[in-house]
């Protein structure tokens, strides 16, 4: 099938690259002309597992490729994929900006009928828009052509995000009426190999289906987060307790591991819109509001701690930092935890020395070159001198860490872990002051 992906971010490369990857023909479109030239040259713009490869063999197979050309985009796929971003416009509700152009695009460019699949996150009645936005343009330009419009969302996790795109565990797929149906089958067919993973909807439900799935896991990171802080209060180790709770298979074991706040391009940005939304019905979403609320606490969770630990002390220290991407296996800085932190930090006149495994240079960009920043090149590099270690994101690395070393290394055998990497007892077995989320037994 000959597909078009405009917006070639996570979202739109990964699902790109994988359609190339099961023979699919994929045009992608951007109007960032030096991401586009940089993904002919073999450049991708982003830090993802597995992707690399992929996108450099079907360049040379010649199945994916990239282009400004919007026109040609539209001239090339029966599908055409809306996979832009959706980010907070100054109230927090999604900005449609990008979206709609996109859909004016299509309909000022196609000659032939068409398939609009939108897999960018929008509130509902973003597809009645853009429904309304193409039957306007091609109403201008005076021209009768057949189109869908279809909402097939996106349910990938960064870090992960082609093994999630290969082996989706389901396909929502929101439409008007039958008519798209068996072309969306056809498109996902080499995905839905061992059990019906298509759920074919209606576009409200299916538009509304991504925020309630993000909206319900922030729900459980904020509830445990919620636990973790009445489990340091009453005496109590919560992870003793996730591990109680998880065991029953109506709570699971997936998201409900406490720490430092959740961040990330979605989950921030998609519960303060469905907030948004809910507020312009006239309806208070109280549990969503307590759910942004208790994340935006959390995340301050870390540098408190630093800040009591040292008190008036903390001006002109070094602190040492592993971890600045908002989750492992991405170098996304977006809304992540390691900024509170440092900003806080520099705030109290503290300096950072701070290492990751891939967000560096994301961080270097965001924060450009200051004094009371240093990034180093390892782990242990970012201990030298430094007066203590705060660890913001669970990257494999800093699991099984030499202990020797950083008591060696650091002028404190201090330890704030906001992703509970440790047994609080072994720490302070070693000699270390070891503070993690919820650990109050
Ligand atoms: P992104 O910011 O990484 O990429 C968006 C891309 O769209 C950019 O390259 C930008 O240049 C391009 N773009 C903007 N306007 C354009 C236009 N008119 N024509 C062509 N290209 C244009 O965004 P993302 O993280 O891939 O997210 C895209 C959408 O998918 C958002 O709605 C997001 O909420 C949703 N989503 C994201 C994830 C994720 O993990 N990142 C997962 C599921 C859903
Ligand atoms: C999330 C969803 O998991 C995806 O299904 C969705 O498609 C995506 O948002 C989106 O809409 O963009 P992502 O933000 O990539 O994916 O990463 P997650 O693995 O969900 O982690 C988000 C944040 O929650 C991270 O900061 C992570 O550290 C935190 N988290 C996660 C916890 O604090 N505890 C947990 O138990 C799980």
């Amino acid at each position: 099938m000959k597909v078009t992906v405009f917006g070639i971010g996570y979202v739109g490369l990964v699902q790109a690259a994988v359609l190339a990857e099961v023979g699919h023909q994929v045009l992608c479109v951007d109007v960032n002309a030096l991401r586009v030239e940089n993904l002919k040259q073999g450049i991708i713009p982003i830090y993802e597992p597995g992707l690399t490869p992929l996108v450099e063999k079907h360049f040379a197979s010649g199945y994916l490729n990239f282009t400004t050309d919007a026109a040609a985009g539209v001239q090339h796929g029966d599908v055409q994929f809306i996979a832009v971003g959706t980010p907070p416009d100054e109230d927090g509700s999604a900005d449609l900006q990008y979206v709609l152009a996109v859909a004016t695009t299509i309909a000022n460019h196609m000659e032939t009928a068409k398939v609009i699949i939108d897999k960018s996150t929008v509130p509902v009645g973003t597809a009645d828009r853009v429904k309304a936005r193409i039957a306007e343009v091609l109403k201008a330009r005076n021209v009768v052509l057949e189109f869908d419009v279809v909402s097939n969302p996106e349910f990938l996790k960064e870090g992960a995000a082609v093994s999630d795109c290969m082996r989706p565990d389901r396909i929502i797929v929101g439409t008007y009426d039958d008519r798209p149906h068996d072309l969306m089958r056809e498109l996902y067919e080499p995905f839905n190999r061992n059990h019906d993973k298509l759920i074919f909807m209606d576009v409200r439900s299916a538009e509304l289906t991504k925020y309630a799935a993000n909206c319900m896991l922030a729900t459980k990171i904020s509830f445990m987060n919620e636990m973790a802080n009445l489990a340091e209060m009453l005496g109590a180790d919560i992870e003793a307790v996730r591990k109680g709770i998880g065991s029953d298979p109506r709570i699971g074991y997936h998201f409900i591991y406490p720490g430092c706040g959740y961040g990330g391009s979605c989950f921030p940005k998609d519960v303060q819109a469905l907030i948004r939304s809910s507020e312009q019905l006239g309806y208070t979403p109280k549990i969503l509001q307590a759910v942004e609320a208790v994340n935006d606490k959390q995340k301050y969770k870390l540098p408190s701690l630093v800040q009591q630990h040292f008190g008036n002390e903390l001006a002109g220290k070094t602190i040492a930092l592993w971890g600045l991407s908002f989750k492992p296996n991405t170098d996304d800085m977006r809304e992540a935890s390691s900024r509170v932190l440092m900003e806080t930090l520099w705030q109290a006149g503290a300096k950072v020395q701070a290492y990751d495994p891939e967000a560096m240079e994301e961080t270097q960009r965001i924060y450009g070159v200051r004094d009371d920043l240093t990034l180093v090149g390892t782990k242990e590099a970012a201990l030298k001198g430094a007066a203590a270690l705060v660890i913001c994101t669970e990257w494999q690395q800093f699991r099984a860490p030499d202990f020797d070393l950083i008591k060696a290394q650091l002028q404190h055998p201090v330890i704030f872990d906001g992703r509970n990497l440790f047994e609080p007892r072994r720490l302070e077995a070693r000699g270390f002051t070891y503070y993690a989320i919820g650990r109050g037994e």
